[in-house]
């Protein structure tokens, strides 16, 4: 059984995190594809490269929306791609595990499925591991004797709260506003500001470059765009402050939805998690001070993981490595739908 060493795999609606066992270590790369028709053109990060370049006969597309696979075949090909790279024999006869949203449908754990049992993964048998269970494991935060613990992961075009009771994820939310929709805030904060268009790979480098939710140190960063009146292009410098408006547009939206889900949360529990504190993590919990501004719009006090983007996959590396986490993963079997 040479190529049963198991692999993780946490497939996100920006990146694709894998965890080899073979070489011990985690992997992550774009979760794109250029493609003209039905010739793939670029996969990965080198799609990222062509994303808002290419001429219209290119399009650079998502596998994933909203945190879900949308395209089998395309996710497919991105993972065969991936898994090439880490290790050149991984493709088949291998044991995957994923981590999946809560609520998953028959459907889309199918899809799951399909995506490692196709024409170029083959022979792979399936675990599941709902997220909020991986990130728990990867914070440490003790599953079984367990009275209520939050955790909010804050992703690329989703956020989800879900709360953990007595080894079970008992209540679990995922809104469709993430690193993605911040990026597109941002670029409408410049045009409104600036008057300058921007493209969303331009917004995502001055989020991470100057993006914060405080503004004690105002910054500043200079960019060049398309002017909205002449059509020509124009270097403007942008300011942290403009930045922060684009960002706050959705973290208000998620300090409501969170409020509402703390609402429906059985109130002995909420108190729980109230004296606790709620777990931050995801790749958009990097904002600078994030954390200060979730506290004024909701009333709880947060943690922040520090594993960031990085915290799914690491609970899957616990699975596979602690025989005794084994239990969170349950094996997919194939279904014909
Ligand atoms: N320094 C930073 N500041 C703000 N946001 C950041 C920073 N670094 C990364 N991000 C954002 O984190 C997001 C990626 O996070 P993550 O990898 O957790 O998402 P994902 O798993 O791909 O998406 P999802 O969980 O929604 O399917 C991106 O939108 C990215 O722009
Ligand atoms: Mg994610």
């Amino acid at each position: 059984m040479l190529f049963r060493k198991p692999y993780g795999i946490d497939l996100g609606s920006s990146t694709i995190k894998v965890y080899s066992s073979t070489k011990n270590k985690s992997y992550m790369t774009k979760n794109l594809i250029a493609h003209r028709g039905r010739e793939i053109i670029a996969v990965g990060n080198e799609a990222y490269e062509m994303f808002e370049k290419t001429p219209a006969s290119v399009q650079v597309e998502m596998p994933m929306t909203f945190g879900m696979i949308a395209n089998v075949e395309l996710e497919e090909i991105s993972l065969y791609q991936m898994l090439r790279q880490i290790d050149p024999k991984s493709h088949r006869g291998g044991e995957v595990f994923f981590s999946v949203p809560m609520d998953t449908t028959a459907i889309e754990k199918n899809a799951y499925y399909r995506c490692v049992n196709g024409k170029w993964l083959r022979n792979n048998k399936v675990f599941l591991v709902e997220e909020p269970i991986a990130d728990a494991i990867a914070l440490g935060i003790p599953l079984e004797k367990n009275k209520g613990s939050m955790i909010v992961n804050l992703g690329a075009q989703s956020t989800s709260f879900s709360v953990i009771a007595e080894g079970k994820v008992i209540i679990s939310r995922k809104v469709p506003i993430g690193g993605r929709q911040m990026n597109e805030a941002i670029c409408n904060e410049i045009r409104k500001h600036y008057n300058l268009s921007i493209g969303t790979r331009t917004a995502k480098r001055l989020k991470t470059a100057i993006g914060r939710m405080h503004s004690d140190q105002p910054a500043a960063r200079k960019i060049v765009g398309i002017d909205s009146l002449s059509g020509l292009p124009r270097e403007e410098a942008i300011s942290s402050e403009v930045v922060g408006e684009g960002l706050e547009d959705c973290l208000r939206e998620i300090g409501r939805e969170m409020k509402s889900f703390l609402e429906r949360t059985p109130p002995q529990i909420a108190a729980r998690i109230a004296y606790k504190g709620i777990y931050l993590t995801g790749g958009s919990s990097r904002i600078p001070d994030i954390q200060t501004y979730l506290e004024e719009a909701t009333g709880y006090t947060y943690k922040l993981s520090g594993l960031y983007e990085l915290s799914i996959i690491k609970g899957l590396e616990r699975i596979i490595r602690e025989p005794e986490l084994r239990k969170w993963a349950a094996q997919l079997k194939p279904r014909k739908l």
